[in-house]
C-alpha cells in the first residue's frame, strides 16, 4: 500500500527525498501527506485511458474526496474539471483561480444561495437532482434572466457491490429521479421544453463509491444509453452529454482485489461507443467524476505513538495522536487500513520473541473519548515504542474532507511532496481557528 515514490533507507520509510519521521517532526501530527508523483500518475492513467475519437471525454474530479487550492492548480494544468457540492467548495475552487466553466455543481438539496452562486459564476453545469429543484432553478434563472446549462440526474437503479452507506443507486436512494418514473420525467421535460432559460444538455448518473468491478460501470452505461434512446424517441429531443459519475475503487489492504483502472476506463468508453452506434445517438460528450481513485492511494497519514497499553485481558493498544477526528471512515463504514511503523520498517522479532509476544497484534486507536475511535484492529507490527512514527496508507480520499474538531482536536496540516519539494497546501489549524466562530461577549 506504499505510495509511488516511497522507498526504504536504513529501516526508515521515505517519500521523495524526505523520511516520514522528519516530515512528522517538522509539520506535527496528525499529518496528511500526498505523494505528488502518485497523483500525477493517476492523472495520466485517466487522461490516457478515458478518451475516444467518437466523442469528447471530460474528467471531472469529485472534490468531496479532498479539496485544496494546489490540487485545483494541478487539475487545471491537466485539463480536468471539478465537481463541487456547496458554496464552500465553489468559493475555494474559484479563489484558487480554477476556470469556473469547468466546474459542475451537485447536491440533492441545493440551497438558493448555492444555485445563485453557480448561476453567477457561470459554471459548466448544474446537475439538477429532482423535479422540485428544477422548479426552483427555473424561478431563479427567470429572475436573473440568465441561461443555465444543466444535466439532470437519473437514478438508474443499479446495484453496485459496495458498502450500503456509499451505494447511491438503489430504487430507494435519495439521489436523482428514477429511470422508471415516467410521470415525474414527463413533468421534468415539460419544464425544460417550455423554459426560456434552462437548457437540458444531458443526463447524469452515479451508482456508488469504491466499486471495483468493471461490469457495474458497463451495466450503468448500457442502462443509461437504452434510457436515452427511449427518452429521445418519446420527446423528440437530442441529448448531447452523458455523465456516468464516479466510484472507481482503490486498494486499502492486501486482501482487497487488484483494481485494473485502465481496463475499467477502456470498458466504459467501449460500451458507450457501441451503445451510441447501436442506438444511433448523437452524444458528443462523455463525462466521469472520479474522486477517490485520483487521490486516495497517493495520500497517507502520519501519527506519533503517544503510548502503548496492554489491558488486563491481554489486548494490546497502540495509541496514536489523532483518530476518528482525522479519519472517520473506520467508525462510519468499518473501513480497513494498512498500518506500518515508519521508523521500524525492517524490524523483525526473533522467533522466541514472536512466541512470547504471541505476535504483536495491536489495535491502533485514537485519542477521542469513544470506544469506536479506531483506525485499524489486530494489526501485526514489530515491537512499537513510544514516539514511533505510525503511517496509515491510502488515506488521501474522504479523510481530511470529513475531518472534524471533536474533543477540541485541531485539524493537521496537508503537505504535497515531490522529490526535494514540500508544499504545505493546508496549514495545521491553530487553537484560535477553533474558537474563531465563538462569541465570547454573550452574557
Ligand atoms: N460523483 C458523485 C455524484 C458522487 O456522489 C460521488 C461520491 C463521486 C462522484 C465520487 O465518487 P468516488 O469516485 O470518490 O468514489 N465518504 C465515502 C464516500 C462517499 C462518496 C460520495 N459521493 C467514503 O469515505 O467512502
Amino acid at each position: 500500500m506504499r505510495t509511488k515514490s516511497m522507498r526504504v533507507i536504513d529501516n526508515n520509510l521515505y517519500v521523495g527525498n524526505y523520511s516520514l519521521v522528519e516530515l512528522a517532526d517538522k509539520y506535527k501530527t496528525p499529518l496528511y501527506v500526498y505523494d505528488e508523483v502518485g497523483i500525477e500518475e493517476k492523472i495520466k492513467i485517466f487522461s490516457e485511458n478515458f478518451k475516444s475519437n467518437k466523442f469528447t471525454c471530460e474528467i471531472i474530479y469529485a472534490s468531496k474526496a479532498f479539496l485544496a487550492p494546489y490540487l485545483c492548480k494541478m487539475l487545471d494544468a491537466a485539463g480536468f474539471g471539478i465537481d463541487a457540492v456547496s458554496c464552500g467548495d465553489m468559493h475555494l475552487i474559484n479563489k484558487s483561480g480554477f476556470p469556473m466553466n469547468r466546474v459542475i455543481l451537485h447536491g440533492n438539496n441545493k440551497s438558493i444561495e448555492e444555485l445563485e452562486m453557480a448561476i453567477d459564476l457561470e459554471i459548466e453545469y448544474i446537475v439538477v437532482d429532482s423535479f422540485a429543484e428544477l422548479v426552483k432553478l427555473e424561478e431563479l434563472a427567470k429572475a436573473k434572466k440568465k441561461k443555465v446549462n444543466t444535466l439532470f440526474r437519473i437514478n438508474p437503479g443499479i446495484h453496485a457491490d459496495t458498502h450500503a452507506y456509499i451505494e447511491t443507486s438503489l430504487l430507494s436512494s435519495k439521489f436523482g429521479e428514477s429511470i422508471h418514473d415516467d410521470e415525474i420525467l414527463n413533468k421534468v421535460m415539460n419544464i425544460y421544453l417550455n423554459s426560456k432559460y434552462l437548457h437540458l444538455d444531458g443526463f447524469h448518473s452515479h451508482i456508488g463509491s469504491q466499486i471495483n468491478n468493471p461490469k457495474s460501470f458497463v451495466a450503468e452505461a448500457k442502462t443509461m444509453l437504452n434510457f436515452i434512446k427511449r427518452f429521445e424517441t418519446k420527446y423528440n429531443y437530442k441529448m448531447n452529454t452523458l455523465n456516468l459519475g464516479g466510484g472507481f475503487g482503490i486498494k486499502y489492504t492486501d486482501s482487497d482485489k487488484e483494481i485494473d483502472l485502465e481496463l475499467i476506463l477502456n470498458e466504459i468508453v467501449k460500451s458507450v461507443e457501441e451503445g451510441i452506434a447501436r442506438h444511433g445517438l448523437s452524444i458528443n460528450k462523455l463525462m466521469i467524476e472520479p474522486g477517490r481513485a485520483l487521490v486516495g492511494d497517493s495520500g497517507f497519514t502520519l501519527y506519533k505513538c503517544g503510548a502503548l497499553k496492554t489491558t488486563f485481558s491481554g489486548k494490546k493498544y497502540l495509541f496514536i495522536d489523532g483518530g476518528m477526528s482525522d479519519n472517520i471512515r473506520p467508525a462510519l463504514y468499518q473501513a480497513k487500513y494498512t498500518v506500518e511503523v515508519a521508523n521500524r520498517i525492517k524490524d523483525e522479532l526473533t522467533e522466541e520473541e514472536e512466541y512470547e509476544n504471541l505476535l504483536n497484534f495491536y489495535d491502533v486507536v485514537g485519542k477521542c473519548c469513544e470506544s469506536g475511535d479506531i483506525i485499524a484492529l489486530n494489526v501485526k507490527l514489530p515491537e512499537v515504542k513510544k514516539n514511533d512514527t505510525i503511517v496509515v496508507y491510502a488515506t488521501g480520499a474522504y479523510t481530511y474532507s470529513m475531518a472534524m474538531n471533536y474533543n477540541g482536536l485541531t485539524k493537521g496540516a496537508v503537505i504535497f511532496v515531490k522529490e526535494d519539494k514540500i508544499r504545505e497546501v493546508i496549514r495545521r489549524e491553530s487553537l484560535d481557528d477553533l474558537i474563531n466562530t465563538c462569541n465570547f461577549e454573550v452574557e
